[in-house]
């Protein structure tokens, strides 16, 4: 079993988001481990809590200080811990966009409504004013623009009679509870799962036109140029000869930009073998915080080089202008 992500929740209040991660995290093979949990209240009940079961806390109140000064003491605090993802539980600050940039992909958050709907404050007032049937919780990633990132998870509470934003509120905890521990594993699991990194992979490769599937020495490879003369432009390397990585293999320009990649941006390229030989690079894809818009990037222009001219041809001439 791989080493588990290492997560840092983040509270201003009761924490009781924070508290179900934590005892998940103790129940079987959970993927991931609490290494902090931090506050910008020190008087968040939360934290009494995570100390008392032995997890590292620290609190800075962030009174007087600029956004990016108080973002900056609670990442460094993060980081001291060795945490690869933050985990927003009940944070209660709009965050910088440098520190959200920061940890794209690694930062999620929950919020109190069926997203898209009612980001924000006051949720539950907003779901009964509007007479809904259901409430509800979604677990997101957290980009700059607010409550507004990829939805990962999310679970409807239904709206009874009576209900108060308080009485509301308490119900979709509990609905809360369940949902954060499991879209937490989910996600720190995804990237170290090669079935789901394959799935991604193919998503990409085969929205190339004119693209096929086909094993080549037992590992999946991606096509260009139909079922005759198709050439291979990608290909999915899973701990292949004794490197630890799940990779996607392309086509670099020459034999120095390959080393030129490899020997700048170790955590993230390699020299495969034998492909390496003649200039591909090994993207590595089992890592946290892969930028798949990247990986798209290369997927496209490796296509380009093995693509036949009249696919090219096109996208040639619509380059020039
Ligand atoms: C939760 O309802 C969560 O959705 C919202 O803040 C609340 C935090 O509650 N973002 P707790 O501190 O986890 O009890």
């Amino acid at each position: 079993m791989a080493e588990k992500a290492r997560i840092a929740v983040l509270i201003s209040g009761a924490g009781t988001n924070m508290a179900a991660l934590v005892y998940a995290s103790r129940i079987g093979a959970c993927p991931y481990e609490v290494v902090l949990v931090a506050s910008n209240d020190p008087a968040a009940p939360g934290l009494a809590l995570a100390a008392a079961e032995g997890i590292a806390t620290f609190a800075c109140p962030h009174k007087g200080m600029s956004r990016e000064a108080h973002d900056a003491a609670m990442e460094a605090a993060v980081l001291a811990a060795g945490a690869d993802h933050i985990v927003l539980a009940g944070y209660m600050r709009i965050l910088s966009d440098g520190f959200v940039e920061r940890w794209a992909g690694r930062m999620l958050n929950i919020h109190p409504s069926l997203l898209p709907l009612y980001k924000g404050l006051d949720t539950h007032a907003r779901a009964l004013a509007a007479g809904d049937a259901f409430a509800g919780t979604s677990v997101h990633l957290v980009t700059p623009e607010l409550d507004a990132g990829e939805v990962l998870a999310q679970v409807r509470v239904p709206i009874v009679a009576g209900d108060t934003p308080e009485s509301l509120a308490e119900r979709v905890k509990l609905a809360e509870h369940q949902l954060y521990p499991r879209a937490v594993a989910e996600y720190v699991g995804r990237w170290r799962d090669p079935a789901a990194l394959l799935a991604r992979l193919r998503t990409l490769a085969l929205a190339l036109p004119e693209t096929d599937e086909r094993e080549s020495h037992g590992s999946p490879g991606f096509r260009v140029g139909g079922e005759k003369g198709g050439k291979f432009f990608a290909y999915f390397a899973d701990q292949h000869h004794g490197t630890p990585h799940i990779a996607l293999l392309v086509r670099t320009g020459s034999m120095d930009e390959l080393m030129n990649l490899v020997e700048s941006q170790r955590e993230i390229y390699f020299k495969p073998a034998y492909h390496g030989a003649s200039g591909w690079v090994g993207i590595i894809l089992n890592r946290p915080g892969v930028d798949w818009d990247e990986v798209a990037e290369w997927l496209e222009r490796s296509w380009r080089s093995a693509a036949p001219k009249r696919l090219t041809r096109l996208m040639d001439i619509a380059d020039t202008f």
